[in-house]
């Protein structure tokens, strides 16, 4: 047979790799006989088993900084590096490292000491000082400068861990397969670390919820390796992790007790309305104007019902991967939520708000606030893996669709909760909104105008109080007015005994009236008009909802604009054993859960801590009519 050169050529290359594949396997075939795992897949994440991913997920591509040691069989030659490190892959400093991994396998990754000098330069100079004036002095002296420095940096290594994608179970139980496992070494006794490795020469993490976090002062290279474990489960798929190692800080992160509450505003039959904790104290203009630019968090949100975040929750990967619904994913937006910054609440703060549409009825669902840092374009720095903070639960209205989400109004721009609505008459909530916020405003501009008699801009002595002036005086109107023209809307189903049933045999938009047994507990109210009517009639006249119940205003809203305007004006509140008021304000007493039982603004579907403390210390005692407001209701 007649070879061409380039044939020859490849029968010459060929013959001589397989020589040094006999030299090499005769020189090292007891470590080739420890590695068990010779004919599983390559470690190394290609391209093609991406599409292994549901979400086809580009990131893996990204994250493909990682150096595999293909030089092991050179360093095993010359004699430097006495181990086979066939699944040894070096980790780079803030960099995200993705590894497949099977049912019983380990993959060791290394982090090289001379990185311990990458930190911050300063911080490096400051540690190497102290370094050298405890230590007894270096016997590294035929190294080079260079690693005689990093043999003497030391300081805190960050590791931490992200399951990106997990088996999923066989059968239709809701069986987890089992967490993966970490385990550190520093010691050159142990540089392959794992379930099989002495114990007493490594530390063990086992992952929580998809991630793990590790920190540790290291001044030698530093061997981790994260191991799935053989599930006795009946489980099909792999295992995806990725793991980050910092000298500046943690790569991946999970906080529960994190102060950076999530609070569920309201919600509707489909969406809801979120708010993060005010993201800054700082009263200083600047620094809010510039927060206000920014959007710092994101979000995943997945109907308790469905289980493909289990074992995931902690992991910023997994959420990405996996969760029903995300602010961002790989880096594009979705459409299913909006987010934005907002000053409204208590104290006029900035916070981020989420609003999610197109959720299920009658549903629970978990949020999950995360953050990472928005670089799409460079993913290795600090925190470039994700942080996951907390988790809040919401549920969504009933599928009688009378109350709807509002917020983001012009004038009475505190609102943010469900209102009577009609999806007949006003199919977006924009135009519901529109119909609130004008009838209220319309009502401000009568106070406004009556305002202008009283002596707002004479002297302390002649105005109507020293603490109060007009100002604080329309900011009370405008308060109670916003509240009470715009009645905060309960599904007709929930049957709290703070709320107040409302239009009680009206019909639904769609036509329908509610059924005989739903009805029956409130037949013996029904001569009274609170129980079939709304409290304001233009909702009956032109909104016409149906039945549905409502948080009542709080009670101090009352008090607090009596307080705050001139007697002249002749505001009064109903006293708390009258009749009238059970029908018109709610008090903040009497509820055990924290759930909301009036209404004020800014408020959340839950009190906080801090607002659930708030007494009533109101002395209200000379006898006051109804004010002349709400007579005309
Ligand atoms: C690890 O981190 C914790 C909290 O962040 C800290 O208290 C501890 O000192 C750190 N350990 C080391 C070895 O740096
Ligand atoms: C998995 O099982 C194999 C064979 O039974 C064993 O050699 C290996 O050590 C096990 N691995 C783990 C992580 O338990
Ligand atoms: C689970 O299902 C996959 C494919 O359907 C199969 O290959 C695997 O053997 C099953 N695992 C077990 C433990 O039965
Ligand atoms: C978690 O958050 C709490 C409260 O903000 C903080 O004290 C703690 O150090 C955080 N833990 C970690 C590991 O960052
Ligand atoms: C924001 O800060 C204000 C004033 O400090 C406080 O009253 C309010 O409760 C805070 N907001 C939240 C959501 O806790
Ligand atoms: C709504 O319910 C359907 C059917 O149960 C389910 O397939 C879908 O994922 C749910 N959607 C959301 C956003 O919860
Ligand atoms: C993202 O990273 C690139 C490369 O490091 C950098 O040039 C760019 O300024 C970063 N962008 C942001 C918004 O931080
Ligand atoms: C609130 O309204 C402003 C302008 O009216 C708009 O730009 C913004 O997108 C709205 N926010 C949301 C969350 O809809
Ligand atoms: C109310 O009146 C004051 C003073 O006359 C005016 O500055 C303010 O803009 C008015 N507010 C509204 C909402 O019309
Ligand atoms: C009104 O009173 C508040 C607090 O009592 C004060 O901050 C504000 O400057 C006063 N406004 C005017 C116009 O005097
Ligand atoms: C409230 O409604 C639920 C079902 O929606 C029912 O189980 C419960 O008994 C009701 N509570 C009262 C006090 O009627
Ligand atoms: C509701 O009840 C009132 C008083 O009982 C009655 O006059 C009215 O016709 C009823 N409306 C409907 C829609 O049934």
């Amino acid at each position: 047979m007649q070879l061409s050169p380039l044939q020859s050529r490849l029968a010459a290359s060929a013959i001589a790799t397989v020589l040094l594949m006999i030299l090499y396997l005769s020189l090292f075939k007891p470590q080739f006989a420890l590695a068990a795992e010779i004919h599983n897949p390559p470690p190394i994440i290609l391209d093609e088993s991406i599409d292994a991913s549901p979400e086809g997920a580009d990131i893996w591509a990204r994250g493909s900084m990682y150096q595999a040691e293909f030089s092991a069989f050179d360093k095993s030659l010359t004699g430097r590096t006495p181990m086979v490190t066939r699944d040894t892959v070096t980790v780079t400093n803030n960099v995200g490292t993705k590894m497949n991994l099977n049912a019983g396998d380990t993959y060791v990754f290394v982090f090289d000491s001379s990185q311990l000098n990458s930190r911050e330069e300063d911080d490096a100079r400051l540690e190497l000082r102290g370094e050298a004036e405890t230590s007894s002095g270096s016997e590294a002296d035929d190294a080079g400068g260079e690693t005689k420095l990093a043999k003497r940096a030391s300081g805190t290594v960050y590791i931490s861990a992200n399951t990106c994608l997990q088996p999923s179970s066989n059968s239709t139980t809701d069986a987890l397969p089992p967490q993966l496992t970490l385990y550190v070494s520093t010691s050159t006794d142990n540089t392959s670390p794992g379930p099989s490795a002495d114990s007493r020469k490594q530390d063990v993490r086992v992952f929580e919820s998809g991630a793990v976090m590790y920190n540790m002062t290291a001044s030698d290279d530093v061997y981790v390796a994260v191991a799935a474990s053989n599930s006795t489960g009946d489980f099909s798929g792999i295992y995806n992790v990725q793991v980050g190692i910092s000298v500046d800080g943690w790569y991946h992160s999970y906080n529960e007790s994190n102060a950076e509450e999530l609070f569920w505003v309201d919600s509707d039959t489909s969406s809801v309305l979120l708010m993060t904790q005010n993201l800054t104290t700082d009263r200083d203009h600047t620094t809010e104007q510039e927060l206000m630019t920014t959007r710092p968090y994101v979000m995943f949100a997945q109907n308790v019902e469905n289980p493909s975040i289990s074992g995931l929750e902690n992991s910023f990967c997994g959420l990405n991967n996996n969760a029903q619904i995300a602010t961002v994913r790989n880096g594009a937006t979705t459409s299913q939520v909006t987010t934005g910054m907002t000053m409204m609440g208590a104290g006029g703060l900035p916070k981020q708000q989420f609003y999610f549409s197109g959720l299920n009825s009658s549903s629970t669902y978990v949020g999950i606030l995360a953050k990472n840092v928005d670089n799409s374009t460079n993913t290795n720095i600090v925190g470039g893996g994700g942080s996951v903070y907390r988790t809040t639960y919401f549920t969504t209205k009933s599928s009688y669709g009378n109350c709807e989400l509002i917020f983001n109004l012009t004038f009475c721009d505190q609102v943010a909760y469900a209102v009577p609505g009609n999806n007949i008459k006003f199919p977006t909530k924009d135009a519901l909104g529109l119909f609130y916020d004008s009838y209220a405003e319309s009502l401000y501009e009568g106070f406004n105008k009556s305002m202008t008699l009283i002596p707002c801009d004479a002297p302390n002595t002649q105005q109507f109080s020293l603490v109060r002036n007009c100002t604080t005086c329309r900011h009370a109107y405008k308060n109670w007015l916003c509240s009470v023209t715009i009645p905060r809307c309960e599904d007709f189903t929930s049957n709290s005994s703070f709320l107040q049933p409302r239009a009680m045999n009206a019909t639904f938009p769609d036509g329908a009236t509610l059924p005989a047994d739903l009805l029956a507990p409130y037949t013996h109210f029904n001569n009274q008009l609170s129980f079939l009517t709304s409290r304001n009639p233009l909702i009956d006249s032109t909104v016409k909802p149906g039945p549905y119940k409502e948080v009542l205003p709080c009670e101090e809203l009352c008090y607090d604009l009596v307080q705050s305007c001139p007697s002249a004006m002749g505001f009064t509140c109903p006293r708390s054993w009258l009749t009238g008021f059970n029908t018109s304000y709610g008090t903040k007493t009497g509820s055990e859960d924290g759930s909301i039982t009036c209404n004020y603004p800014g408020s959340f579907h839950f009190y906080s801590a801090a607002t659930r403390s708030v007494a009533v210390t109101w002395g209200l005692t000379s006898g006051m009519a109804l004010m002349a407001f709400l007579a005309a209701w």
